[in-house]
C-alpha cells in the first residue's frame, strides 16, 4: 500500500533491547515459595526471567536499549528531538526518566519526559510520539519501555513473584512520507484498579513504602479474563482502523504476561502461532518493556522484515491498554 499523499507519517527506523545478565530460573522459586517448575511452565509459559545486578537500575537498562535502537537507525543521539520513556519503576520521581536518559546518552536539549501507564506504557508513549511526528512537532523520536520489576516484586507471594522480570526495549521513530504507523488505540478503566496495583506510593501508605517495601498485588484470574477480552477487541479494532483484514497481519507482538493469554487471543483472531512473537519463556512479564523487547527480538531474529504489518498490543494495571498497527 503506497500512501505518498503529502501527509506526514511516523515509521520505525530501528529497535533495541537489553536484559540483565542475571537469570532466575523456575527452580529458584521452588526454594522461595510453595511452587514448582511444572506449574509455572504450564500455567504461565515462563521458564526464566532476567533481573538486575546490585546497583543496576532501570536507567542503565534503558540506556543500553536506546543505544542499540539508535545504532540500528544509524542516528547520533544529538539528532533526536523527542525522548519518551514508559516505566513504572523510574530511578527517581524527578528528574523524569526521559531527562535522565537524555543526559546519559548525550542527546541535545530536546523534549524529554516519562509516563506511567503500567504494561501499556510503551504503546501510550508510541502513540504520543506518533502524534507529535505526524503533527510536525518532532522528526526523530526515541521511545523506550524499561522496568526493574524485581524491585517491587514480593518474593514471598507465589501468585506474583514467579511472573516478573527486568529489561528494556526501545524504538526510534522518524517522520516519513508513507506509513509507518497505520493505527493506534489506547484506553483505560480505573474501576478495575483493585485487581492489579502497587501497595504504596508517595501519597498513599508512604510509611509502608519506607518501612515495609512497595509491592505488586494482583488478582490474577480476573486480570487474565479481562486481558483476553480487551486485547482481542483491541486487535480487531486496530485492523479495522487500518482498513485491513485479520489475514493481512504478518505479526502479532503481544504483551508477554501469560502464554495462555497469548494463545487465547490467537485463537479468537484465528492467527497461526508462526505469526506471533513469543518471548515469555525467556523474559517473563516485564510490564512496559515487554512489547518493545519482543519487537526487537522479532526484528533482530530476522522474522519481522521491512514492509510487513505488525500489531503490538498490551494490557495492564489501571486497567490500561494500548495497541499499535504499523508497517515496519
Ligand atoms: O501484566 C499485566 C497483566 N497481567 C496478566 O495478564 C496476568 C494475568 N493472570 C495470570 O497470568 C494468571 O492468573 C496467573 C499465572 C497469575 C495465575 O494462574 P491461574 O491459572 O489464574 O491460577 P489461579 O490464580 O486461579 O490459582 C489456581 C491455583 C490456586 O490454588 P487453589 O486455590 O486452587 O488451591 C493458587 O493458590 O494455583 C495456585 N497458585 C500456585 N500454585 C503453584 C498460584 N500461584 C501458584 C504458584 N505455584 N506460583
Amino acid at each position: 500500500m503506497s500512501r505518498a499523499d503529502g501527509r506526514r507519517y511516523a515509521r520505525v527506523a530501528g529497535t533495541g533491547s537489553y536484559v540483565p545478565e542475571r537469570i532466575l530460573d523456575n527452580a529458584h522459586f521452588e526454594r522461595l515459595v510453595k511452587t514448582n517448575d511444572a506449574w509455572i511452565r504450564k500455567r504461565t509459559g515462563i521458564e526464566r526471567r532476567h533481573v538486575v545486578a546490585p546497583g543496576e537500575t532501570t536507567l542503565d537498562m534503558c540506556e543500553q536499549a536506546a543505544r542499540r535502537a539508535l545504532e540500528a537507525a544509524g542516528w547520533e543521539p544529538g539528532s533526536l528531538d523527542l525522548i519518551i520513556v514508559g516505566t513504572t519503576t523510574p530511578d527517581l520521581v524527578f528528574p523524569n526518566m526521559g531527562v535522565l536518559l537524555q543526559e546519559r546518552i548525550g542527546a541535545g536539549p530536546c523534549t524529554a519526559f516519562s509516563l506511567e501507564a503500567a504494561c501499556a506504557g510503551f504503546v501510550y508513549a508510541l502513540n504520543l510520539a506518533e502524534t507529535m511526528i505526524s503533527g510536525g512537532r518532532a522528526r526523530r523520536a526515541l521511545v523506550v519501555g524499561g522496568e526493574m520489576l524485581s524491585r517491587i516484586t514480593d518474593y514471598g507471594d507465589r501468585s506474583t513473584c514467579i511472573l516478573f522480570g527486568d529489561g528494556a526495549g526501545a524504538v526510534t521513530l522518524e517522520a516519513a512520507g508513507e506509513p509507518g504507523v497505520l493505527a493506534v488505540r489506547t484506553g483505560a478503566d480505573g474501576r478495575y484498579q483493585h485487581l492489579l496495583h502497587t501497595t504504596s506510593g508517595i501519597g498513599r501508605h508512604f510509611d509502608r513504602l519506607i518501612h515495609e517495601g512497595h509491592y505488586i498485588r494482583m488478582q490474577g484470574s480476573e486480570v487474565f479474563r479481562k486481558a483476553v477480552s480487551v486485547l482481542t477487541e483491541l486487535a480487531v479494532a486496530l485492523v479495522n482502523d487500518a482498513g485491513l483484514a485479520p489475514g493481512d497481519l504478518d505479526w502479532l507482538v503481544p504483551h508477554q504476561a501469560n502464554i495462555r493469554i497469548i494463545q487465547a487471543i490467537a485463537e479468537k483472531l484465528s492467527l497461526p502461532e508462526e505469526k506471533i512473537i513469543v518471548t515469555i519463556a525467556e523474559h517473563g512479564n516485564t510490564s512496559t518493556a515487554s512489547v518493545p523487547l519482543a519487537l526487537d527480538v522479532g526484528i533482530r531474529s530476522g522474522r519481522i522484515r521491512r514492509g510487513q504489518t505488525v500489531l503490538c498490543a498490551a494490557f495492564g494495571g489501571g486497567f490500561t491498554w494500548g495497541g499499535a498497527l504499523f508497517r515496519y
